[in-house]
């Protein structure tokens, strides 16, 4: 039986021991994983950590300064980073999924590398769990914070990884989070993939095309709220569909909605929805977004499909 206490304990001992009396950055998404292990760095290392968020400009709505509020209301050291024009670079003309994915992490970790040397770090601590590595090491997906574990040496961006997490489990980190006293805001999160809309925009990722899914999402997330549901989401296609809008031809996007229920992620199935909550959803995606001209639902389970399209 999982003990969150116990673990909590070792987990502080394991990090206080490895920083020995270097400075620790803690990459910070604001998602119940990296906010756990946040406040693990800071029960070990105190002011010696500084949690960094890093704003790429694929986060959701005001995601970005409420993350950096929540943190700097939890009293620990936290720096909102922009670097919204490096990473829309770094993913310019690249439209397979893969490819798409090793682009962010080599560009996320690049900025995080710079961060531990400005700071004089050595460490990164970040919040990878268990699910990540099992689906990379099977070759599902490359997830974007698992390193080592695929023979990558993280020294090669100038740091050494902390990753206290590696074993668990979501339900067993939500465990943790309520143990540490985090806000039911941060533990009983709705999970968000590390590269963010970029999954989630089928294509080439654009700042367009971004405002675009980001816009989705917020209208998605309003209305599936109450739900009690593992994840929801709107995803951007790459290919368009004809429709009319004010009275003219349209050939315009396509958002497809996925709301799934699942306990860790590796298996899930997609929810069953009162017809009246999805037109909903689709005449606000519709009428609220200029350029999207159809909306779809995905009803497919994991497996076969995955919880994300890329
Ligand atoms: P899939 O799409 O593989 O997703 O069924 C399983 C869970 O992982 C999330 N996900 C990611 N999380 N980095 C992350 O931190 C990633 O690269 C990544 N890809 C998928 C996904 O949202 C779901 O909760």
């Amino acid at each position: 039986m999982f003990n969150p206490e116990v673990f909590i304990k070792n987990a502080i001992d394991e990090i206080t021991q490895m920083a020995g009396s270097e400075k620790v950055i803690a990459a910070c998404s604001g998602g119940v994983d990296s906010t756990a292990c946040v406040a693990l760095g800071h029960r070990a290392v105190g002011d010696r950590m500084l949690a960094v968020f890093i704003d790429d400009g694929l986060r959701r709505e005001n995601e970005p300064e409420a993350v950096e509020t929540m943190l700097k209301d939890l009293g620990i050291n936290a720096k909102l980073v922009h670097v919204e024009e490096e990473m829309f670079a770094a993913l310019k003309g690249k439209t397979d999924a893969e490819e798409k994915r090793i682009a962010f992490r080599e560009r996320f970790y690049t900025i995080l590398g710079r961060i531990v040397k400005e700071e004089q770090a050595k460490y990164l601590l970040q919040g990878t769990i268990a699910a990540d590595i099992v689906e990379t090491d099977t070759g599902i997906k490359t997830q974007h914070n698992v390193l080592e574990q695929i023979g990558i040496d993280p020294m090669k961006y100038g740091f050494k990884v902390m990753e206290p997490l590696r074993e668990l489990y979501k339900p067993q980190v939500r465990m943790v989070a309520r143990e540490l006293k985090l806000p039911p805001e941060i533990s009983e999160r709705m999970p968000f993939p590390g590269p963010a809309l970029s999954i989630r925009i089928i294509g080439e990722v654009t700042p367009e095309r971004t405002k675009i899914a980001k816009r989705a999402t917020q209208i998605v997330e309003e209305e599936t709220q109450d739900l009690d549901t593992f994840q929801s989401f709107a995803v951007l296609h790459n290919d368009k569909a004809t429709g009319i809008k004010e009275g003219k031809r349209l050939y315009g996007n396509i958002i497809t909605v996925r709301i799934v229920d699942s306990e860790d992620a590796i298996t899930a199935q997609a929810k069953e929805i009162p017809y009246s909550r999805l037109k909903k959803i689709a005449n606000r995606i519709t009428s609220e977004i200029p350029s999207v001209s159809r909306c779809l639902l995905d009803i497919t389970d994991k497996p076969p499909a995955t919880i994300e399209f890329e």
